[in-house]
């Protein structure tokens, strides 16, 4: 899982943040593909296929974002200041 590092130099928590980090990376490039393909073709019934795909990745994106909140303190901070606000 380690990009940067050796993995036998980290510990676990760190190993697992990048792990949720690299999954929340693919949830959202899936939900990339999704849209640009719904965009793309001109088959209705595909289109509603595809779009109710990559709303479920959205979801799969909201719970990785949330393990992250709940075991990183700073990402947690920001979130609280500016998810939601005004
Ligand atoms: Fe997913």
């Amino acid at each position: 899982m380690p990009r940067y590092e050796v993995a036998e130099d980290l510990d676990e928590k760190t190993k697992d943040l990048s792990r949720a980090r690299q999954s929340l990376v693919e949830e959202i490039e899936a939900i990339m593909f999704y849209d640009e393909r719904a965009n793309a073709t001109k088959d209705k019934d595909l289109k509603a296929v595809i779009i109710h795909n990559r709303d479920d990745e959205k979801e799969h994106a909201s719970l990785l974002l949330e393990w992250l909140r709940k075991h990183d303190e700073a990402l947690d901070r920001e979130l609280k200041k500016n998810l939601f606000s005004k």
